[in-house]
Protein backbone atom coordinates (compact mmCIF):
# COMPACT_ATOMS: atom_id res chain seq x y z
CA UNK A 1 0.00 0.00 0.00
CA UNK A 2 3.30 2.14 -0.60
CA UNK A 3 2.39 5.11 -2.86
CA UNK A 4 -1.39 4.45 -2.16
CA UNK A 5 -3.34 7.66 -1.84
CA UNK A 6 -5.68 6.80 0.88
CA UNK A 7 -9.90 8.09 0.16
CA UNK A 8 -10.64 10.64 3.06
CA UNK A 9 -14.12 9.19 2.59
CA UNK A 10 -15.21 5.43 1.76
CA UNK A 11 -18.97 4.53 1.14
CA UNK A 12 -20.05 1.20 0.85
CA UNK A 13 -23.57 -0.61 -0.39
CA UNK A 14 -23.01 -3.59 1.66
CA UNK A 15 -25.07 -6.38 -0.67
CA UNK A 16 -25.55 -9.98 -0.56
CA UNK A 17 -25.75 -10.58 2.85
CA UNK A 18 -29.01 -12.69 2.10
CA UNK A 19 -27.28 -14.82 -1.01
CA UNK A 20 -24.66 -15.57 1.71
CA UNK A 21 -26.65 -16.99 3.86
CA UNK A 22 -28.84 -18.89 1.68
CA UNK A 23 -25.55 -20.30 -0.04
CA UNK A 24 -24.86 -22.25 3.44
CA UNK A 25 -28.16 -22.68 4.02
CA UNK A 26 -28.70 -20.39 6.87
CA UNK A 27 -31.17 -17.75 7.61
CA UNK A 28 -31.12 -14.54 6.04
CA UNK A 29 -30.44 -12.67 9.51
CA UNK A 30 -27.32 -14.92 9.74
CA UNK A 31 -25.61 -13.25 7.04
CA UNK A 32 -26.94 -9.73 8.68
CA UNK A 33 -24.97 -10.55 11.95
CA UNK A 34 -22.36 -11.57 10.08
CA UNK A 35 -22.55 -8.33 7.71
CA UNK A 36 -22.27 -6.30 11.31
CA UNK A 37 -18.75 -8.00 12.36
CA UNK A 38 -17.50 -7.44 8.62
CA UNK A 39 -18.19 -3.92 8.92
CA UNK A 40 -16.75 -3.81 12.42
CA UNK A 41 -13.60 -4.80 11.07
CA UNK A 42 -13.42 -2.81 8.06
CA UNK A 43 -14.52 0.58 10.07
CA UNK A 44 -11.06 -0.79 12.51
CA UNK A 45 -8.82 -1.01 9.68
CA UNK A 46 -10.11 2.55 8.04
CA UNK A 47 -8.34 3.99 11.26
CA UNK A 48 -5.45 1.81 10.68
CA UNK A 49 -4.66 3.13 6.87
CA UNK A 50 -6.11 6.61 7.83
CA UNK A 51 -9.46 7.12 6.11
CA UNK A 52 -11.49 9.91 7.70
CA UNK A 53 -15.05 8.95 6.89
CA UNK A 54 -16.58 5.81 6.37
CA UNK A 55 -20.78 5.73 5.37
CA UNK A 56 -22.17 2.41 5.42
CA UNK A 57 -25.83 1.78 3.61
CA UNK A 58 -27.26 -0.17 6.81
CA UNK A 59 -31.31 0.34 5.71
CA UNK A 60 -32.70 1.92 2.71
CA UNK A 61 -36.26 3.59 2.75
CA UNK A 62 -37.06 0.67 -0.01
CA UNK A 63 -36.13 -1.80 2.95
CA UNK A 64 -39.57 -1.38 4.71
CA UNK A 65 -41.15 -3.73 1.85
CA UNK A 66 -39.24 -6.57 3.04
CA UNK A 67 -40.63 -9.03 5.10
CA UNK A 68 -42.10 -7.62 8.60
CA UNK A 69 -40.01 -10.29 10.39
CA UNK A 70 -37.01 -9.43 8.61
CA UNK A 71 -37.34 -6.04 9.14
CA UNK A 72 -37.76 -6.26 13.24
CA UNK A 73 -34.67 -8.38 12.88
CA UNK A 74 -32.59 -5.83 11.10
CA UNK A 75 -33.48 -3.06 13.79
CA UNK A 76 -33.04 -5.74 16.61
CA UNK A 77 -29.24 -6.19 15.33
CA UNK A 78 -29.09 -2.33 14.96
CA UNK A 79 -29.85 -2.47 18.92
CA UNK A 80 -27.99 -4.34 20.28
CA UNK A 81 -25.08 -2.89 18.82
CA UNK A 82 -25.83 0.07 19.50
CA UNK A 83 -26.30 -0.98 23.38
CA UNK A 84 -23.28 -3.01 23.20
CA UNK A 85 -20.32 -1.47 21.21
CA UNK A 86 -21.15 2.21 22.48
CA UNK A 87 -18.32 2.39 24.94
CA UNK A 88 -15.75 0.68 22.61
CA UNK A 89 -16.47 2.73 19.89
CA UNK A 90 -15.98 6.06 21.80
CA UNK A 91 -12.47 4.27 23.15
CA UNK A 92 -11.32 3.22 19.22
CA UNK A 93 -11.86 7.05 18.60
CA UNK A 94 -14.87 6.38 16.30
CA UNK A 95 -17.58 9.06 15.62
CA UNK A 96 -20.83 7.83 14.82
CA UNK A 97 -23.49 9.12 13.38
CA UNK A 98 -26.42 8.97 11.39
CA UNK A 99 -28.35 9.89 7.68
CA UNK A 100 -31.81 8.73 6.97
CA UNK A 101 -35.03 9.58 7.98
CA UNK A 102 -36.06 9.40 11.91
CA UNK A 103 -40.03 9.80 11.97
CA UNK A 104 -39.71 5.82 11.12
CA UNK A 105 -37.57 4.39 13.62
CA UNK A 106 -38.69 3.40 17.03
CA UNK A 107 -38.15 5.89 19.90
CA UNK A 108 -36.21 3.76 22.25
CA UNK A 109 -33.67 2.39 18.63
CA UNK A 110 -33.79 6.69 18.37
CA UNK A 111 -32.76 7.37 21.61
CA UNK A 112 -29.87 5.31 21.49
CA UNK A 113 -28.80 6.69 17.87
CA UNK A 114 -29.26 10.81 19.45
CA UNK A 115 -27.21 9.18 22.76
CA UNK A 116 -24.88 7.68 20.32
CA UNK A 117 -24.31 11.27 18.15
CA UNK A 118 -23.75 13.06 21.16
CA UNK A 119 -21.18 11.23 22.48
CA UNK A 120 -18.45 12.78 20.99
CA UNK A 121 -14.77 11.06 21.35
CA UNK A 122 -12.05 13.45 22.43
CA UNK A 123 -9.82 12.73 19.75
CA UNK A 124 -12.04 11.66 16.34
CA UNK A 125 -10.40 9.05 14.05
CA UNK A 126 -12.77 8.13 12.13
CA UNK A 127 -16.29 9.29 11.43
CA UNK A 128 -18.43 6.46 10.74
CA UNK A 129 -21.73 7.46 9.19
CA UNK A 130 -24.85 4.96 9.21
CA UNK A 131 -27.49 5.47 6.90
CA UNK A 132 -30.59 4.09 8.13
CA UNK A 133 -33.78 4.77 6.76
CA UNK A 134 -31.72 6.57 4.33
CA UNK A 135 -33.03 7.23 0.51
CA UNK A 136 -30.75 9.59 -1.63
CA UNK A 137 -34.23 11.24 -3.19
CA UNK A 138 -35.99 11.53 -0.25
CA UNK A 139 -32.52 13.39 1.51
CA UNK A 140 -32.86 15.52 -1.50
CA UNK A 141 -36.45 16.32 -0.95
CA UNK A 142 -36.25 16.55 2.67
CA UNK A 143 -33.22 19.25 2.10
CA UNK A 144 -35.37 21.10 -0.40
CA UNK A 145 -38.41 21.36 2.04
CA UNK A 146 -35.80 22.89 5.08
CA UNK A 147 -35.10 25.47 2.25
CA UNK A 148 -38.66 26.41 1.20
CA UNK A 149 -39.33 26.24 5.43
CA UNK A 150 -36.36 28.40 6.09
CA UNK A 151 -37.80 31.00 3.44
CA UNK A 152 -35.12 30.69 1.26
CA UNK A 153 -35.72 32.43 -2.07
CA UNK A 154 -31.89 31.65 -3.48
CA UNK A 155 -29.84 28.81 -3.44
CA UNK A 156 -26.74 27.29 -5.19
CA UNK A 157 -25.01 24.16 -4.97
CA UNK A 158 -23.08 25.43 -1.84
CA UNK A 159 -25.81 26.42 0.00
CA UNK A 160 -28.15 23.54 -0.80
CA UNK A 161 -25.87 20.86 -0.44
CA UNK A 162 -25.52 22.09 3.28
CA UNK A 163 -29.03 21.47 3.83
CA UNK A 164 -28.48 17.78 3.22
CA UNK A 165 -27.95 14.75 5.77
CA UNK A 166 -24.13 14.76 4.87
CA UNK A 167 -24.28 18.70 5.60
CA UNK A 168 -20.30 19.53 5.49
CA UNK A 169 -18.97 15.97 5.31
CA UNK A 170 -16.79 15.85 2.27
CA UNK A 171 -18.42 13.90 -0.50
CA UNK A 172 -17.07 10.18 -0.88
CA UNK A 173 -14.37 9.53 -3.00
CA UNK A 174 -15.31 6.31 -3.44
CA UNK A 175 -18.15 4.11 -3.46
CA UNK A 176 -17.86 0.48 -2.79
CA UNK A 177 -21.02 -2.05 -4.01
CA UNK A 178 -20.24 -5.91 -3.22
CA UNK A 179 -22.22 -8.66 -4.60
CA UNK A 180 -22.25 -8.14 -8.13
CA UNK A 181 -24.96 -5.68 -8.57
CA UNK A 182 -24.03 -2.48 -10.62
CA UNK A 183 -26.50 0.02 -9.62
CA UNK A 184 -26.57 2.85 -7.28
CA UNK A 185 -30.19 1.81 -5.60
CA UNK A 186 -31.06 5.43 -4.24
CA UNK A 187 -27.68 5.77 -1.88
CA UNK A 188 -26.18 9.24 -1.97
CA UNK A 189 -26.88 10.51 -5.06
CA UNK A 190 -26.23 14.24 -5.00
CA UNK A 191 -22.73 13.39 -3.16
CA UNK A 192 -21.46 10.65 -5.52
CA UNK A 193 -20.98 12.91 -8.45
CA UNK A 194 -17.85 12.73 -8.54
CA UNK A 195 -16.89 9.86 -6.69
CA UNK A 196 -15.21 6.90 -7.82
CA UNK A 197 -17.49 3.46 -8.19
CA UNK A 198 -15.62 0.50 -7.16
CA UNK A 199 -17.69 -3.08 -7.82
CA UNK A 200 -16.77 -6.85 -6.35
CA UNK A 201 -18.61 -9.61 -6.93
CA UNK A 202 -18.15 -11.17 -3.40
CA UNK A 203 -21.32 -10.50 -0.87
CA UNK A 204 -20.81 -8.33 1.70
CA UNK A 205 -20.20 -11.16 5.06
CA UNK A 206 -16.79 -12.22 2.88
CA UNK A 207 -16.00 -8.68 2.73
CA UNK A 208 -12.22 -7.98 4.28
CA UNK A 209 -9.49 -5.94 4.63
CA UNK A 210 -7.64 -7.66 1.58
CA UNK A 211 -10.62 -6.70 -0.79
CA UNK A 212 -10.82 -2.96 0.57
CA UNK A 213 -6.77 -2.55 -0.33
CA UNK A 214 -7.71 -3.45 -3.89
CA UNK A 215 -10.41 -1.53 -4.05
CA UNK A 216 -8.30 0.88 -2.61
CA UNK A 217 -5.09 0.43 -5.27
CA UNK A 218 -7.36 0.71 -8.23
CA UNK A 219 -9.17 3.86 -7.17
CA UNK A 220 -5.48 5.18 -6.25
CA UNK A 221 -4.55 4.52 -9.81
CA UNK A 222 -7.66 6.46 -11.60
CA UNK A 223 -7.22 9.87 -12.22
CA UNK A 224 -9.76 12.21 -10.84
CA UNK A 225 -10.62 14.58 -13.48
CA UNK A 226 -13.84 16.52 -12.08
CA UNK A 227 -15.25 17.18 -15.70
CA UNK A 228 -11.57 18.73 -16.48
CA UNK A 229 -8.43 18.65 -18.52
CA UNK A 230 -5.42 16.99 -16.57
CA UNK A 231 -2.17 18.55 -17.70
CA UNK A 232 -0.30 15.02 -17.85
C1 LIG B 1 -27.98 -6.20 1.91
O1 LIG B 1 -28.04 -7.58 1.84
C2 LIG B 1 -27.87 -5.78 3.28
C3 LIG B 1 -28.82 -5.07 3.97
C4 LIG B 1 -30.08 -4.63 3.42
C5 LIG B 1 -28.61 -4.72 5.35
C6 LIG B 1 -27.20 -4.41 5.69
C7 LIG B 1 -27.15 -4.30 7.13
C8 LIG B 1 -26.16 -4.73 7.90
C9 LIG B 1 -24.89 -5.37 7.46
C10 LIG B 1 -26.34 -4.55 9.34
C11 LIG B 1 -26.23 -3.09 9.64
C12 LIG B 1 -26.18 -2.84 11.04
C13 LIG B 1 -25.20 -2.19 11.64
C14 LIG B 1 -25.25 -2.07 13.10
C15 LIG B 1 -24.05 -1.58 10.91
P1 LIG B 1 -29.37 -8.23 1.27
O2 LIG B 1 -30.17 -8.67 2.43
O3 LIG B 1 -30.02 -7.26 0.34
O4 LIG B 1 -28.76 -9.45 0.52
P2 LIG B 1 -29.35 -10.12 -0.79
O5 LIG B 1 -29.33 -9.06 -1.86
O6 LIG B 1 -28.37 -11.22 -1.04
O7 LIG B 1 -30.73 -10.60 -0.45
Amino acid sequence: MENTKIPRHIAIIMDGNGRWARERGLPRIAGHYKGVEVAEDIARYCIEIGVSYLTLFAFSTENWYRPKEEVELLFGLLKKYLTDKRDELIELGIYTRFIGRRDRIDKDILTLMEAMERDKPKDIKLNLILAIDYGGRDDIVRAVRKLINKGFKEVDEISFSKFLDLGSVPDPDLLIRTAGEKRISNFLLWNIAYTELYFTDVCWPDFNRDILDEAIEDFSKRKRKFGRILNE
